[in-house]
């Protein structure tokens, strides 16, 4: 019996195990019920009373051997980064996860890109402004009715800081400095403090363009209209000038497409008019070119702002305004093949 148990002894000090099936096998075959050391085990119930002691303490010495050295493998196999056994080089790689654009961004692109063809070029602006650069500069006279039109988020009072709630106020900080021909086109995110809803947000994101040289004439302005719509919407579109009223431009005039929805038929989207909003615009007031320090004998201009939330739910039918600030991926991913 001794020779046996010596024999395990150093058979057990040689075993190894690659992986968890193998140190399970070692396991069964050593000390499990019916293993070699339970074998040994129940032989030793037959060993003479004097051997006992000896026998005795062997085996529970080779038992105790047995239980640390499978701990041992166990701990090993655990810690190895071995990655031989536990990562499969020749499987195929997981794709490549993409993010893509957000939806807002593509019809910004898109907006510019037309406007960049057009000879624009692209002028920012700071979202925290003062009173001067939003409303003074474009003509809001301080008690005028039109500072009601915007809810403003005021920052601080006196001197006023806002959050800017249309990008013309870009305009301003390009005309104060730039002298003309000046043709920008200026995207931005706005503010307004409005309820939110599936059709208002305190933030949204506008376009503005502005095009200021000796000789612009609303004709000019028109035309760039008609190319805008022809290019963003389809060649089929239709353009048509309703009168309105904005501070900083005279005549103003607000830009009504054909409802690219119902081909202008009629559809719930237009409200069954053909006709959908898209943006306002008009020939710069004599009063903001002076206010910025250009010389409204000379020059002329007109300038326009347009809201992407709008665009972008004319293009993709979007018709709940907070998904576009939500970042749920299951909207967003519908927008990966999009250019
Ligand atoms: N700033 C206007 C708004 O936020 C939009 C706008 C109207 C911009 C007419 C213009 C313009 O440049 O000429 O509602």
């Amino acid at each position: 019996m001794i020779d046996k148990i010596n024999k395990l002894l150093s058979d057990i000090e040689e075993v190894k195990a690659t992986n968890l099936q193998e140190l399970e096998d070692l396991r069964i075959k050593f000390l499990s019920k019916k293993g070699a050391i339970s074998v040994l085990m129940d032989d030793f119930r037959n060993v003479a009373a004097e051997e006992k002691k000896v026998l005795g303490m062997r085996l529970n010495e080779l038992k105790n051997k047995a239980q640390d050295k499978i701990n041992e493998l166990k701990e090993n196999l655990e810690n190895s980064n071995s990655t031989e056994e536990t990562i499969d080089l020749t499987r195929t790689a997981y794709p490549v996860q993409l993010g893509s654009r957000h939806p807002l961004s593509l019809v910004k692109k898109e907006i510019c890109d037309i406007f960049k063809r057009l000879g624009f070029s692209i002028a920012e602006g700071p979202e925290i402004e003062d009173d001067w650069h939003v409303f003074s500069s474009l003509n809001f006279a301080d008690d005028h009715p039109a500072r009601d039109m915007q809810d403003t988020f005021f920052i601080a009072r006196s001197p006023e800081v806002v959050l800017r709630t249309h990008t013309s106020s870009v305009q301003t900080r390009v005309m104060e400095k730039q002298e003309p021909p000046i043709r920008i086109i200026c995207p931005g995110r706005v503010y307004r403090n409005e309820a939110i809803s599936y059709r208002a947000h305190c933030f949204f994101h506008q376009v503005e363009a502005l095009y200021i040289d000796k000789n612009v004439s609303f004709a000019d302005l028109k035309q760039v209209l008609l190319f805008f719509a022809k290019e963003m919407f389809g060649a089929d579109t239709k353009i048509r000038l309703r009168p309105s009223y904005f501070p900083f431009t005279e005549p103003s005039a607000e830009m009504d497409i054909s409802c690219n929805i119902c081909g202008g038929k009629g559809c719930p989207f237009c409200k069954h008019t053909g006709w959908v909003e898209i943006l306002g615009c008009g020939m710069v007031d004599p009063n903001v070119l002076e206010n910025c320090g250009i010389d409204s004998k000379v020059y002329t201009g007109y300038a326009l702002g347009m809201g992407i939330e709008r665009i972008t739910n004319l293009k993709y039918r979007v018709k709940d305004l907070r998904m576009f600030s939500e970042n749920d991926v299951r909207f967003l991913k519908q927008f990966e093949n999009a250019q």
